[in-house]
C-alpha cells in the first residue's frame, strides 16, 4: 500500500543526497511552500476551499487594482524611484526616518537573510513553539543551534524562558500575532526582551498579521535605536500575497548587515504601486479587520455550540483541535475539497485554519462536522500520484 506522509520532516526537507542538501542550504522557505507541502497531493492545488496558507481572499483593494493596470505600460523599466517613493511613504506613515526602512518582495526574504546574518554556529536562534517555521529553517542553513520555547499558558511568547534558554542567542524571533495561534505578545514583554537580551543579539519582531489585531507595534523600539528589527508584509490584510511586497524597519547598521547577505534586487512595479495605493486608503485596515473579526467570531460561536476545541485568536488564522492525528483530519477535509493548514509537531492533534470568506467558512463547518462525527475519514481521500510542485524537497511524497 502507498504510504502517504504529510510531515515536513527534517529528512524530507533536507533531502537525502549531498547535492540536494547543498542546493537547499540557501533556500528561502516561505508560507506557500510549507502550506503546499502539507496539502495532500491528489485533487489539485487550486480547486476547493483554500484555507491553509493564511491568504486574504479579498485580494488587493480597488485603488490597488487600478494602480496596477495603470503602471503596466511602464513595465519595460525598473523604475527604481517607485521603491524610494514607497519607502518614504511607509516611513511617513510610521513616523520614522526613511533610512530606517527598506522595501522587499514580501517579508520572507528579509526574514531569511536577517536570521542568516545574525545567527551562526556560535549564535543561537530562539523561537516559540508552535511558531512560524521559516526563520528556524533559515537558522539551520547557517548551522545555528535552534531553541524552541513553548508558548506561555496564555499563548504569548514566554520571553523570560526564551532569555534563559540561550545566553548565546543571536536572534530572538517574536511573531505577534503568532503564526499559527493568532495570539499576542505584549509590548512590555517585547521591551523586556530587548532590554535584557545578550549583547550582540537582536529581537526580530514579525508583524505580518498585526493589522488584524488590537496590538501595539514595536516600531517605537526601532525609532529608539534598540537592537530590534520589525518585519511587515502586504501579503495579509492588504491581500497582496501574489504581488509580493513587504518591508523591514531597523537601524541603518542592522539593515546594512542584513543586506550584506541578501544583496538587493529591483521590486516588481505592480507591487510598489499597489502597496502605495493601499496605504493611501484610510478604510482598508479598519474595514478588513472588521470583516475578518466578524467571520472569525461566527466560526468560534459555531465551534463553541458544537463543543469543539480551538485556541481563541486575534488574527486571520487559529489552531483547531481535531482530537485525532491532525494529518488524518487534513486528509478527511481534503476529501471534501476543503484544504485546512498544517500541524505543528508539538500539538499533533491541532491543525491551523485560515479565516476565509463567510461562504468558505460555512463549507469548512459542514466538512469539519462530517470529520468529527466520523461520516468522512482520511481513508476516503483519493490516493493520487506524487507530482512535482513548488517547494521541491518540501513536497509530500506518496
Ligand atoms: C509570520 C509570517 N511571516 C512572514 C511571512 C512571509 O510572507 P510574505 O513573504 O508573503 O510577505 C508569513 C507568510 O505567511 C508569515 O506567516
Amino acid at each position: 500500500m502507498t504510504q502517504r506522509s504529510f510531515a515536513i520532516s527534517r529528512r524530507s526537507f533536507l533531502g537525502t543526497s549531498a547535492a540536494a542538501s547543498a542546493a537547499l542550504a540557501f533556500r528561502v522557505v516561505t508560507e506557500p511552500m510549507l502550506a503546499y507541502a502539507a496539502r495532500p497531493a491528489a485533487g489539485g492545488f487550486h480547486d476547493g476551499v483554500a484555507i491553509d496558507a493564511n491568504e486574504n481572499p479579498l485580494g488587493p483593494c480597488t485603488a490597488a487594482r487600478e494602480a496596477i493596470v495603470n503602471i503596466v505600460p511602464q513595465g519595460g523599466r525598473y523604475s527604481f524611484w517607485l521603491t524610494d517613493e514607497l519607502t518614504d511613504q511607509l516611513a511617513a506613515s510610521e513616523g520614522i526616518k526613511s533610512d530606517y526602512v527598506r522595501v522587499y518582495r514580501g517579508s520572507s526574504e528579509p526574514l531569511h537573510h536577517t536570521v542568516a546574518a545574525f545567527t551562526s554556529p556560535q549564535r543561537t536562534y530562539v523561537t516559540a513553539d508552535p511558531g512560524y517555521e521559516a526563520g528556524m529553517m533559515a537558522a539551520e542553513t547557517v548551522k545555528a543551534r535552534v531553541v524552541k520555547v513553548p508558548l506561555a499558558k496564555d499563548y504569548s511568547h514566554d520571553v523570560r524562558a526564551m532569555l534563559a534558554a540561550a545566553p548565546d542567542a543571536g536572534v530572538f524571533y517574536i511573531c505577534t500575532p503568532n503564526n499559527p495561534t493568532g495570539t499576542l505578545t505584549s509590548h512590555s514583554d517585547i521591551e523586556y526582551l530587548a532590554e535584557n537580551k545578550p549583547k550582540g543579539s537582536i529581537v526580530l519582531i514579525d508583524e505580518a498579521y498585526i493589522h488584524f489585531a488590537d496590538a501595539t507595534t514595536a516600531i517605537d523600539l526601532v525609532k529608539a535605536d534598540k537592537d530590534v528589527v520589525v518585519l511587515r508584509t502586504f501579503s495579509k490584510i492588504y491581500g497582496m500575497a501574489g504581488l509580493r511586497c513587504g518591508a523591514m524597519f531597523a537601524r541603518p547598521d542592522l539593515l546594512d548587515k542584513m543586506e550584506s547577505h541578501s544583496g538587493w534586487n529591483a521590486m516588481p512595479i505592480p507591487a510598489l504601486v499597489a502597496a502605495s495605493a493601499s496605504l493611501k486608503d484610510p478604510q482598508l485596515i479598519p474595514e478588513r479587520k472588521r470583516i475578518n473579526a466578524e467571520i472569525r467570531t461566527s466560526v468560534f460561536t459555531w465551534l463553541d455550540r458544537n463543543g469543539y476545541s480551538y485556541i481563541a485568536s486575534q488574527s486571520n488564522c487559529f489552531m483547531l483541535d481535531t482530537k485525532r492525528p491532525g494529518k488524518e483530519a487534513i486528509q478527511a477535509m481534503a476529501a471534501q475539497r476543503v484544504h485546512v493548514g498544517r500541524i505543528w509537531p508539538v500539538w499533533p492533534t491541532y491543525v491551523r485554519v485560515t479565516i476565509g470568506t463567510a461562504s468558505e467558512m460555512e463549507q469548512f463547518q459542514v466538512a469539519f462536522k462530517k470529520v468529527m462525527t466520523g461520516a468522512v475519514t482520511a481513508s476516503m481521500y483519493p490516493v493520487g500520484s506524487s507530482r512535482k510542485r513548488r517547494g521541491g524537497e518540501l513536497a509530500v511524497r506518496t
